[in-house]
């Protein structure tokens, strides 16, 4: 029978066999695969890995503190920090088109990967957190022709776009390979990852950038990662994010009229996306209680400085998708 104990151990002993006294890197980016995947190397070749982390400045407010935090001081396992939210922001000024936008992203985050990996390594090998599914869709990833291996061409959190420079294409450890999604969230909780990381609802690897429709500013930023905070919260507050499959904001880049003691407001709105699904494939809209949203709408627009309104999608997919981008 298969327990996270009996797992973690032989995974950390093929480790260990697999790369021997060489260098491994690693992109953490604060879901549960790449976080139990550093966990298991460190474990396995200490200071042979270099967990990096690169900021595109598009994940929810506080996870970045957090995951740092959390390795750092919790797990003593350094983490390089990648500061490169000047650099995203900038690339993507005056951009509106989602797919431009995602490969913007998707180019920017090799550039700085890239960077990085000449700046601390070299290194023999990457660790992706690549799953059984990922493996049998096999999109990742090559088979070297000499060798046979698998080799990497793109960043598993980046799949949509962008690859890995020739001379970049590392060798791969997979320690996660075997595993389904339930199996990686047991051994994860098992090493002690906190449960925000363990259950987090899918987060996509542009993160924020595609919930601000339309062009991205660092203004827009700030409004939706603060909106952003407060429907995550009730949600949490009210032991309801297990009941959903995602639940996020998303800014407009519309204006609408609103009044507010007695002064006349023109600001942005916030949609609310809150969707069930078993799988992403298709979703229907969530039945939240009137009340959660009430206070949902209340919050946001009392504490977010430049949104006037606060609506409720109530499109399943198909034929919208979960995303508006
Ligand atoms: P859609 O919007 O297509 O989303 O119904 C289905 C699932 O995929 C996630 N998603 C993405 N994940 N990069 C990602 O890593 C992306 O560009 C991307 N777009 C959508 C979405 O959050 C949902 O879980």
């Amino acid at each position: 029978t298969w327990t996270t104990a009996a797992f973690v151990e032989q995974a950390i002993r093929e480790i260990r066999a697999r790369v021997g006294d060489k260098r491994v890197l690693l992109a953490l980016s604060g879901g549960v695969d790449s976080s139990t995947l550093a966990f298991l190397l460190h474990k396995a070749i200490g200071d042979q890995l270099t967990c990096v982390f690169i900021d595109q400045g598009f994940m929810r407010k506080y996870e970045p503190e957090r995951l740092l935090k959390l390795f750092q001081e919790q797990f003593h396992i350094p983490v390089e920090y990648v500061n490169a939210r000047e650099r995203f922001i900038s690339s993507l000024s005056g951009i509106t088109d989602p797919e431009e936008k995602r490969r913007i992203i998707g180019r920017e985050f090799i550039i700085a990967f890239e960077e990085t990996s000449r700046r601390l390594g070299p290194f023999d090998y990457l660790a992706q957190g690549t799953l059984y599914p990922d493996v049998i869709e096999s999109a990742n990833t090559n088979v070297d022709p000499q060798t046979g291996e698998r080799v990497a061409v793109k960043i598993k959190s980046h799949h949509n776009v962008g690859g890995l420079p020739k001379d970049l294409r590392f060798k791969l450890v997979e320690p996660l390979r075997k595993l389904f999604k339930d199996e990686v969230r047991k051994v994860g909780r098992s090493i002690g990852l906190p449960e925000e990381i363990v259950q987090r609802h899918p987060f996509p690897g542009p993160g924020l950038a595609i919930r601000i429709i339309g062009e991205i500013t660092a203004e827009r930023l700030n409004i939706l990662r603060d909106a952003d905070l407060i429907v995550r919260q009730e949600i949490n507050q009210r032991g309801l994010y297990h009941d959903y499959w995602q639940a996020f904001a998303v800014l407009l880049p519309v204006r609408s009229v609103g009044v507010m003691g007695d002064q006349r407001t023109y600001a942005y709105p916030i949609v609310l996306r809150i969707i069930t699904s078993e799988d992403g494939m298709t979703a229907d809209w969530a039945r939240v209680p009137y009340d959660v949203l009430e206070v949902i709408s209340n919050r946001i627009v009392n504490e977010v400085k430049g949104v006037n309104r606060v609506v409720y999608d109530i499109t399943s997919k198909p034929p919208g998708t979960i995303e508006w981008e």
